[in-house]
């Protein structure tokens, strides 16, 4: 009765790791990263960089470094979501980055799908060695910290969606022992 398109195309929503090698049109991707930038953030800093990678020797390279992001392999762009806390003393960026980048991964993970495409979030921070692997790959400097990589492409077969509504994750008012 309520439902809408933004509604079916969350609750559709799921990580896709294989790709077909169908490249992405440049509309899609500045859409992607304009839906990325529309995510709220702590007193509206933006204490973000997005950066796309759609090299295919980087994307190699980031996928033999990254034990969990291998379909970067395949994947004709990958988005490495940054949070850009290189002001020390901005301290609502240095305490909110975290949740400022989810936010915007959020975003680009439901714009992909509402575009057809499939995307996957593959972790780094708070893991040392998979921030570093993306920094030294693409010349990201210290203050700039990979969130996530995000693996985006057409994708090859189906991931059908799946019910995760929990009545008992719901508290209506007082926790109740
Ligand atoms: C913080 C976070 C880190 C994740 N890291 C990885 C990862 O490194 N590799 C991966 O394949 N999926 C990763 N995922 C995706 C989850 O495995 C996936 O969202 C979960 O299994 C639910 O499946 P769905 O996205 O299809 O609903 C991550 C998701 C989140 C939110």
């Amino acid at each position: 009765m309520c439902m809408n398109e933004v509604i079916k195309t969350i609750l559709e929503r799921r990580s896709v790791r294989k790709f077909s090698g169908k490249p992405i049109e440049r509309e899609k991707i500045e859409l992607i990263l304009r839906a990325g930038m529309s995510a709220p953030s702590a007193r509206n800093r933006q204490p973000w960089k997005f950066f796309a990678v759609d090299d295919r020797d980087l994307l190699n390279r980031l996928a033999d470094e990254l034990p969990y992001a291998k379909m970067l392999y395949q994947a004709p762009l990958g988005i490495i979501v940054c949070g850009d806390i290189r002001d020390k003393e901005d301290m609502t960026a240095q305490t909110f980055w975290v949740q400022d980048c989810s936010a915007a991964v959020e975003n680009i993970l439901i714009a992909v799908q509402s575009l057809g495409l499939g995307a996957v979030w593959t972790a780094c921070y708070p893991k040392d060695d998979r921030v570093r692997a993306p920094q030294k790959i693409l010349n990201i400097p210290d203050g700039i910290v990979p969130l996530c990589v995000i693996p985006v492409g057409y994708p090859d077969g189906d991931t059908p969606p799946v019910e995760k509504f929990r009545e008992e994750n719901i508290i209506w008012n007082k926790f109740e022992g």
